[in-house]
């Protein structure tokens, strides 16, 4: 038999690391019906289906809109808008059930070719609109609940529900539901550690938007990770408002609107990219644009003042030789390398940075406050640190280490040699200390 490479070794360790850590979570897919039209769609669905067979409970809601549109005007059955919401008339919703189900069917066909079972369901309790700043908006309905009791078994049993956009009321009257609204509702229900908004559109890129300078794009223009915040100064610059029908830009809502509803992360990727899905997750930068919770909001500089708190944290450490001995001064001196982790103006874990040329920066001396570990402070300021080496243009982030490599693995962290230090920090390599170093590249 060939042997595998070691890069693909290293893959394969990778998808192996992941599958542990995703395993057992929910993640959501809304769908933008061009998709299902692609001819990329049926590896898309390979891709999803993957993602259940390795145990990540996968709900799916389909966009149908384009599709519902086409039907209705091929019944030439006229529907009005009422802003970015249709008016369901009595006429026309027979026709919008029959597209709604006809467009999840394909999601259906796409997972069985994987021998993935899949679920079409009636999860979804809605309540009409009534009449809206006098218009009727007859069948148009808006979210009552997701009934979770309904979903759950189906998850646990590794099948995959599929929601339309349909919901029925208490007594039974089907309603027109957007689909967007559908997928925040069923992620915030199951608490969903993703929600994936997989768009037909190429998405926001600079220049073709308006992005303000304090926020990062790669090479292509490409937003790479979003707070909030910036996802909020965005539509800002691009008077969302006026521009309701940028679908970029309503993607970018739902987002941000998911975020604030306490969803850890969002990712909005172009489905047309091959293999767009697992690269998104299962690699450090990603290929489309995820807007995450601020966690970073606790971290702050190091003052001088903080030094004594930071020494306290250290000197155990320090003691045990787990970290080497550093003063006051060397602290002082390094000041600027240093980032506290705070709460209620007390400070509870520290990490360092320190640029040592050649495109390499040593992250050091970090310790928590044991009786914190619930907070995952040492986690949240690597993660930090990795950050903002990246936006630094750093091209790779490195440890020394005696006792903390499995946690630095864990992190997506990999052994690597003396050799390969830089040059300076070569020449200060303590070989008693026979520190072991790990290496992540940026
Ligand atoms: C390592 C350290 C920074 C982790 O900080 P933390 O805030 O507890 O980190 P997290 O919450 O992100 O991680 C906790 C997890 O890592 C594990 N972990 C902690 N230390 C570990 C170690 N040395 N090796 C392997 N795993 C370790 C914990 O068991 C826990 O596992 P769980 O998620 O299964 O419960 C912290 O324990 C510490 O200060 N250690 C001493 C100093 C040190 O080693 N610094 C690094 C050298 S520069």
């Amino acid at each position: 038999m060939e042997q595998p490479n070691w890069s693909q070794v290293d893959l394969i360790r990778e998808a192996f690391h992941y599958q542990s850590r995703f395993s057992g979570t929910t993640m959501v897919f809304k769908v933008d019906f061009p998709l299902t039209e692609d001819a990329g769609f049926s590896y898309f669905m390979k891709d999803i289906a993957l993602l259940s067979q390795i145990g990540i409970r996968v709900v799916i809601v389909p966009g149908a809109k384009e599709w519902i549109d086409s039907v209705l005007s091929e019944y030439n059955i006229q529907t009005g808008y009422a802003g970015p919401l249709r008016i369901t008339t009595a006429e026309a919703m027979p026709f919008v059930n029959m597209a709604a189900f006809n467009v999840a069917t394909k999601f259906i066909t796409g997972l069985s070719a994987s021998r993935v079972n899949a679920v079409i369901g009636s999860f979804v309790k809605a309540r009409g609109l009534g009449v809206v700043n006098g218009i009727d908006m007859a069948h148009t309905g808006m979210m009552d609940k997701i009934l979770t009791d309904a979903l759950k078994p189906i998850l646990e049993r590794g099948m995959v529900p599929i929601l339309p956009c349909i919901g029925w009321s208490s007594s039974g009257k089907p309603y027109n539901i957007p689909s967007d609204e559908i997928a925040l509702e069923v992620s915030k229900a199951l608490h969903a550690v993703k929600l994936f908004i997989v768009s037909a559109e190429k998405g926001i890129t600079s220049p073709e938007y308006s992005i303000p300078e304090s926020i990062h794009t790669d090479e292509q223009g490409r937003l790479i990770r979003l707070t909030p915040q910036e996802a909020e100064g965005i539509l800002k610059a691009n008077q969302f408002e006026t521009n309701k029908e940028d679908i970029s830009l309503v993607e970018l809502q739902l987002a941000l609107k998911a975020s604030k509803a306490g969803i850890e992360r969002i990712h909005i990727i172009d489905g047309k990219q091959d293999g767009a899905i697992l690269r998104e997750l299962f690699s450090n930068l990603g290929v489309g644009t995820m807007v995450y919770a601020d966690e970073y909001e606790s971290i702050r500089p190091l003052g001088i003042e903080d030094i004594p708190d930071v020494l306290r944290l250290m000197e155990p450490l320090m003691k045990q030789g787990i970290l080497i001995r550093r003063s006051h001064e060397d602290i002082q001196e390094k000041k600027d390398d240093y980032m506290v982790f705070e709460i209620d103006s007390s400070v509870y874990a520290c990490a360092a940075m320190h640029d040592w040329g050649e495109g390499q920066a040593e992250i050091a001396a970090i310790a928590t406050d044991p009786a914190y570990s619930d907070l995952r402070m040492g986690r949240r300021l690597v993660r930090y640190l990795i950050d903002k080496a990246r936006r630094q243009k750093f091209r790779r982030v490195f440890v020394l280490t005696t006792s903390t490599h499995d946690w630095f693995e864990l992190l997506g962290f990999r052994e690597s040699s003396v050799d390969k230090l830089p040059s300076r920090k070569r020449a200060h390599y303590d070989t008693n200390r026979n520190s072991k170093i790990f290496a992540l590249d940026l």
